[in-house]
């Protein structure tokens, strides 16, 4: 591409008093004219928050990224977006994913920028900066912040996964709160994200088997050097895909999705990889169902061993060779021709990939589950689908199962009623949570993957089929059916089950079914009325008023698809 049709140009490009205001102030940062003279300007978009720990190395990383940016003739600009810390911002991150998407779409298209750089970490970080670039198209390279070294605790190896377990320790009275205190420092000993395969590892895969990364992006720890080296070939990288005007729309192909689809069944990816794929798809423009995940999944076992679908950490997946392993064994069963933002194709990127560690990394002859990464039910309790990850399961018994449901009408009726030692339950029971969903919470929480009551936990039962409108951490475990479109805030059947009923799961045959007859159904909807929200202004208003149903991706109706990168009017 010449220079002078680079998108900066209708900036710095310009003469008179345009162009004049567009440079004077940029050289406030002391930066020398000549850096206006038409190289490709990159925006490095920044999710750094002390609020966002796991993207809290992040002023580093970007340093990385503007030395290749430099090296290769490009002229670097860092700027900052909503960053979404899942530890910290109630009610959920999620609620946020589809409004910081907003803020990275109209902050990349309303600036000077030829080329992107979105460095990502925590779990939303990761789909609400791709979704926002997605709508604007220039060339865009994913970075991710990598996770931390694995967590060591009283001489054994710890990880996000562990939590759910201290937790249920800490509440048979197994574990002291003093011991809890000292297993928090072990466990986030390091810069970087969760060091299982929880959502931001997920995240992560997902962005290199888009074709968004360089390779081995996924699996480098935050803490090794070569996460910098992979920052700072990505800022090279970048000023050649503007100097080739590679899009995003180029590398987000069908194709580049249906990859990402069954490497992320092979390495036992979070269930919220299924929201935010159908997120990312909808910007893009590419037609994706939940029943391309199913189709997809079917055929394709565990490969991966860790947390929490098996036993290792993210820093042993990079030792064992990282993801171009996984794409490596699987390319027969991939599109391999797709380009990725290096140039290369999938099959070209992980010809040279060896797998150190087989414990690690499994192949498709002996691989570590034979159990599909993910399931689609559905049922007339889930009309538009529901999602099981079948390998998280700690009871494959329950993978076919009937039982009497004991309903939470809401998260505080759960709270409030689950350790009540009059609460009508067995181990046969299955547990319902309503009104945790996209509008229902609002924002779609991780409360999925409830934890069992206490009565149940003393007799040493560690799963039960759990089944909501809501989401589970990509660190949790069990057997969890979630993401029940439509949702019981908007009048799902899911509303209309009542204590008593009976449901069955069957995942092999992808069913889950109420027992109830649409007669009974029907008399039940009659009463049924939709919540108070209680939230009649601000972004949490719009949201409510605006998110899709899970199946669809729960991104905002308004945000769909994209407005190209043009910008028509001048500031002054
Ligand atoms: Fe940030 Fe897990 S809390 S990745
Ligand atoms: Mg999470």
């Amino acid at each position: 591409m010449g220079e002078n049709k680079l998108r900066s140009r209708g900036w710095f490009g310009k003469s008179g008093k345009d162009g004049f205001i567009y440079r004077a102030w940029m050289k406030n940062q002391g930066y020398p004219a000549d850096e206006f003279d038409g190289r490709p300007v990159i925006g490095i978009c920044n999710t750094f928050s002390e609020l966002t720990p796991c993207n809290g190395h992040f002023r580093e990383l970007a340093e990385s990224v503007k030395r290749g940016v430099w090296e290769a003739g490009g002229f670097p600009l860092e700027f900052p977006v909503m960053s979404l810390g899942e530890t910290l911002i109630k009610p959920t991150a999620m609620l946020y994913r589809n409004l910081a998407s907003m803020d990275v779409e109209e902050s990349i298209r309303a600036n000077p920028i030829d080329g992107v750089v979105l460095l990502c970490g925590c779990d939303k970080t990761t789909p609400s900066l791709v979704m926002g670039a997605a709508s604007v198209d220039i060339p865009t390279i994913v970075v991710s912040g990598g996770p931390m070294l694995t967590g060591r605790y009283r001489g054994t190896n710890i990880g996000t996964s562990d939590v759910w377990r201290f937790s249920e320790m800490y509440r048979k009275g197994e574990i002291s709160q003093e011991e809890l205190t000292t297993a928090e420092a072990c466990m986030c000993r390091s810069n970087g994200h969760c060091a299982v395969m929880g959502t931001a590892s997920t995240m992560a895969c997902m962005v290199e088997s888009l074709g968004l990364t360089l390779p081995e992006n996924a699996a480098i720890p935050a803490a090794d050097s070569r996460r910098k080296v992979l920052a700072h070939l990505s800022g090279r990288r970048i000023v050649q895909m503007v100097n080739e005007d590679l899009r995003m729309s180029q590398i987000l192909t069908k194709e580049a999705f249906e990859n990402a689809i069954m490497l992320n069944a092979a390495i036992g990816g979070s269930t919220n990889f299924v929201i935010h794929l159908l997120a990312i798809a909808g910007r893009i423009g590419v037609d994706l169902s939940l029943d391309h995940f199913n189709d997809l999944c079917a055929k394709i076992p565990l490969l991966l061993n860790l947390q929490p679908s098996g036993g290792y950490f993210m820093e042993d997946f990079y030792y064992a060779g990282g993801l171009p392993v996984v794409i490596k064994e699987m390319i027969s069963l991939l599109h391999k021709d797709v380009i990725t933002v290096n140039g290369k194709t999938m099959a070209e990127n992980s010809s040279t990939a060896e797998c150190y560690n087989p414990e690690v990394i499994a192949t498709l002859e002996e691989p570590v589950k034979n159990l599909t990464g993910l399931a689609v039910v559905r049922g007339n309790l889930c009309e538009h689908g529901a999602v099981i990850k079948p390998s998280a399961s700690l009871n494959p018994a329950l993978m076919k199962h009937r039982g009497r449901a004991v309903v939470f009408e809401d998260i505080d009726d759960y709270k409030h009623r689950l350790d009540d030692p009059d609460l009508d339950v067995d181990e046969n029971c299955i547990l319902v949570l309503k009104n945790v969903g996209p509008k229902g919470y609002p924002g779609m929480p991780e409360v999925g993957n409830m934890s069992l009551p206490k009565k149940i936990l003393a007799k040493g039962i560690v799963d039960m089929i759990r089944i909501s409108d809501g989401r589970m951490s990509g660190t949790g475990f069990g057997t969890v059916v979630l993401h029940v479109s439509p949702e019981a805030a908007v009048g799902g059947t899911l509303a209309l089950v009542q204590d008593g009923d009976i449901i069955e799961l069957d995942v092999e045959n992808r069913k889950l079914n109420l027992e109830v007859s649409d007669e009974e159904l029907n008399n039940r909807r009659a009463y049924w009325k939709p919540l108070d929200m209680g939230y009649s202004r601000g972004y949490v208003n719009l949201h409510i008023n605006h998110v899709m149903q899970a199946h669809e991706g729960a991104d905002l109706d308004f945000l769909r698809g994209g407005s190209g990168d043009k910008v028509t009017r001048d500031s002054h």
